[in-house]
């Protein structure tokens, strides 16, 4: 028999596979505090976390018989891989499942950010009548520069086409040839910045892209241009970007994720051209299914291959 932890919210559909199979039981207990699940961790073979629950050296101290930590969803930066490995602990993922739901959640961010929607939201079911409040711009013909053309940030380069934008991409595995095939030009951070309108990150969180997006570089932006960041909190410096904000310099942000979350930045609360959803890229019904599904059909794959190479 195999025990399944589950500590942040995942789609019990998706989970189905688990819930079924008669040598596994799957226990829910979404958004218990690190004391808790460092006592009880060692009683589960594995164990299914989103964005929300950090997997610490710390808790791993307490592992047990702990095979296996699945994120479902993108990345793992909430796992201590290294202390996981240490301890024979494999680390999954499902790198593919919530591509199209981060994309049109990053369509969304930037369209409610270009015509105003929260504001106008707010005011008018406030009882407020104002048309001439909210005046917003156009994708059309504008450039966005995409940081990160992975899986999202293609997905979020042919949405884009469809606005008729003008494309830039970047990332170091981006291709001329590729580039081509996409109908977008490949371009350095330096050229994103010259010639973009509207930024959106699409890389993860690492040495390299920590605070990517800093006063330095915002110096080198456009005056007016817009920024949307539903990767990963930390690769925009936020006090960077309310300072640029307040300066004028640059017209506003869509933030689906912050450098702690919750926020604790106040600056970030004060701003009307600052718009903010609470990590919700990934938070479809369909990708929820989905990242559940890929990750225990992976789980149920290696505790039975452990089960069967141990027997
Ligand atoms: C991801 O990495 O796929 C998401 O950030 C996961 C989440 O929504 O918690």
């Amino acid at each position: 028999m195999f025990n399944v932890l589950v500590t942040d919210s995942i789609s019990d559909n998706g989970l189905i596979d688990l819930y079924e199979h008669h040598d596994f039981t799957v226990d829910k207990k979404v958004g218990i505090p690190p004391e808790e699940l460092k006592e009880i961790i060692g009683n589960y073979d594995a164990l299914i976390v989103r964005s929300q629950t950090k997997v610490t050296q710390d808790i791993l101290e307490h592992s047990g018989r702990l095979q296996v930590i699945a994120r479902a969803g993108v990345g793992v930066d909430n796992i201590d891989v290294n202390s996981a490995t240490r301890k024979g602990i494999i680390v999954i993922n499902a790198p593919g499942a919530n591509t199209i739901a981060a994309a049109e959640h990053t369509m969304a961010m930037m369209l409610a950010l270009s015509r105003n929607v929260p504001q106008a939201h707010q005011l008018t079911s406030s009882g407020e009548w104002n048309r001439g409040a909210f005046q917003g711009v156009e994708l059309y013909k504008k450039s966005i520069g995409i940081v990160g053309m992975g899986k999202i940030g293609t997905e979020v380069a042919k949405r884009c086409k469809s606005f008729e934008m003008e494309i830039l991409g970047f990332d170091p595995y981006l291709t001329e040839e590729r580039a081509k095939s996409l109908g977008i030009r490949k371009a350095t951070l330096d050229e994103i910045a010259a010639e973009s309108d509207y930024i959106t990150l699409h890389t993860p969180l690492t040495n390299a892209t920590r605070n990517l997006v800093d006063a330095e570089y915002i110096q080198k932006t456009k005056q007016g241009v817009r920024f949307i960041n539903c990767a990963r909190g930390g690769i925009i410096d936020e006090e960077a970007l309310v300072a640029a904000i307040d300066s004028g310099h640059v017209a506003g942000a869509a933030l689906d994720v912050f450098q702690i979350e919750p926020p604790e930045n106040k600056g970030l609360f004060k701003h009307p051209a600052i718009i903010m959803t609470p990590h919700l890229a990934a938070s479809t019904v369909e990708a929820q299914e989905k990242v559940a599904q890929e990750v225990s059909a992976e789980i149920i794959e290696i505790l039975e291959a452990k089960n069967i190479r141990h027997a």
